[in-house]
Parts: C-alpha cells; structure tokens; sequence
C-alpha cells in the first residue's frame, strides 16, 4: 500500500490513477510515500523519513526545497508543458487589457453617474482618456522560451506582433520551433530595448531575481508593458511602480497580488490564475500523477 498526501486541492483526474486497491490519498496523513503539491510552500515543512517523492502539478519548482529533498533522496517531479496553453491565453488576455486599457475603463464605466445625457458626456470623454494601441504595431518580448515561452512567441505572431525572444539554453532546433520569423535577442538587455511589451517564462532562481530592476526599465522604450505570469520576484515591484508613476511603464500586468500594487491605477494584478483552467489542472495532475506512480512501483524516473 502507498500513502499520497495532497497539500493543494489536485484534480480529480490525477487522483484516479491511484483509485485502487495499493493506495490510499488523503489531505492528512502520516508517513506519506509521496505529496502531491501545487503552490503550497513546502520549505518549513518537515520532511518525512518516509517521503519517496513530490509531484509538483505545476511548471515551477521554488516552493520545494529541492536540495534539501535531494539529500534525503526524494525525487522531485513537475509537469512542464502540461499548463502551457492555459497561461499563454493568460497572457494574450494580459497584452489585450494594457494595450487597450480595459481595466481601467471598466471601471470607470460602471461608476458612472448622472441622466442620460450626463452619462454621454462622460462617455465620451472616456472614448477620449481611454484610447489604446493595436497590438500588430508593437514587438513582444519573450524572455525564456520553453513550452509556455513558444506558445506565447507564436500566439503573438499570429496577432501580427513583430516577436524578440531570449534564452540562454536556446538551440538551432529551439528556434525553428519557434518560427524563422522570430528574432533572437543576445541578452535581456538587447531584447528589452528592442521591444515595446516584455514577458517573462523563466523560472526562479539567482539568475531570475529582480531581472526586471530600475535600470532595465530604463532601457525599455517609453510607455512599454511588462507582463509577468511567472513568479513575482523576478521583477522589482519598487521599480515598477518608480517606472508607473514616471510614465516610462505604461502597466504592469502581473499574476501575484500585493499590498504595494494595491489600488495602483496602471497595475493589472490577478490571483495566481495562470494556470488556473480545468484542462491545465487535469493536464498537470495526469502528468504528475503518472510520473508519481511509475517512480513508486518501477523506480523509472521520467523528469525529476
Ligand atoms: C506553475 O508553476 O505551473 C503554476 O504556479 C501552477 C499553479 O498555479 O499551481
């Protein structure tokens, strides 16, 4: 019998696969086997001598501690790919609302206020405040292209957007993938001043920290977008808001809520809903789930 302990609330989808007689998956137990996570903060938490493996139902990995799951031998596994689609259209959403500032229009449409006539002026000088930018006139910046950072690279072009992409780890083959009509940056300094919105698709770690700091933003054309569905720090939210409240950033789109963004007019900030679709959900707790079990009863590592 082996004991899965699930931290998050994890599709059901993923949960079937062990819906027999050699399991038992609960949200509480002792000496699990292995957890399944999603964005719980595993990093306080006391490893269980018993713990074989963890299955991240997600892209990234910061909230385990790997080296530390490394030294007790437990194999860490992740789902890449499997959310992709669901933040790529995260992201398309996240350009639409900056370049035509929806947010911010909407609010000010619902609040309206007088009769008929009253409400036509204001609607008027709303069509006027409100005004954005087509999106086929500017270039996308996509820093890390993996699964989420193609799909992005590729749904842009297809709205017509000219594409810069960087990687450090990317190959021929990477970049045919992404389209010939794609142009690669030689660093993220080279890409920022090329492009009018930035997106970020790169994990977290010493590198990625505050990539987006005050002198970048310096770099990047006046009135640019920076979008970031990747994990929080990796921008600088003082800079940012320096850089908002300068006009150099026209918005910040963002997946991570904080107490300095809040009621900042320029900032688009949503709940971590990312990834937060039913088919990305299935797809990462299939994927993991499947990688969770072959390591328990085989040993086969497919991704750790
Ligand atoms: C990811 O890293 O893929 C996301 O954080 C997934 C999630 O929302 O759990």
């Amino acid at each position: 019998m082996y004991k899965i302990l699930t931290l998050n609330n994890i599709s059901p989808k993923g949960l079937d696969q062990f819906g027999h007689e050699h399991y038992e998956v609960a949200s509480e137990m002792s000496q699990p086997d292995a957890i399944m996570v999603r964005s719980a903060n595993m990093h306080d938490m006391e490893i269980p001598a018993s713990l074989k493996a963890v299955g991240r139902a997600g892209a990234g990995v910061n909230n385990i501690p790997i080296d530390a799951m490394s030294e007790c031998g437990v194999a860490v596994f992740n789902a890449p790919g499997a959310n992709a689609n669901a933040v790529k259209e995260m992201v398309l959403a996240g350009m639409l609302l900056a370049a035509r500032n929806i947010c911010q229009a909407w609010d000010y449409a619902r609040h309206l206020e007088g009769d008929d006539a009253g409400v036509h002026k204001q609607v008027e000088a709303g069509k006027k405040q409100y005004a954005g930018f087509e999106l086929p006139s500017r270039t996308l910046g996509v820093v890390g292209l993996g699964a989420i950072g193609v799909q992005v690279a590729n749904a842009a072009r297809a709205l017509g957007m000219r594409v810069v992409g960087y990687d450090p780890h990317m190959t021929v083959n990477r970049a045919w993938q992404l389209d010939a009509a794609v142009e690669q940056a030689v660093s993220v300094d080279d890409l920022l001043s090329r492009c009018d919105m930035v997106t970020f698709h790169v994990p977290l770690n010493d590198y990625t920290r505050h990539l987006i700091n005050s002198d970048r933003l310096h770099n990047m054309k006046r009135g640019s977008v920076v979008l970031n569905f990747a994990r929080d720090a990796i921008v600088d939210e003082q800079a940012v808001l320096a850089a908002l409240a300068s006009g150099q950033l026209h918005a910040y789109v963002c997946d991570f809520p904080s107490n300095g963004l809040k009621g900042q007019d320029k900032v688009i900030a949503l709940p971590h809903l990312g990834a937060s679709t039913r088919e990305a959900e299935e797809n990462c707790a299939v994927m993991v789930g499947e990688q969770l079990r072959d390591y328990l009863e085989n040993g086969n590592v497919r991704n750790s």
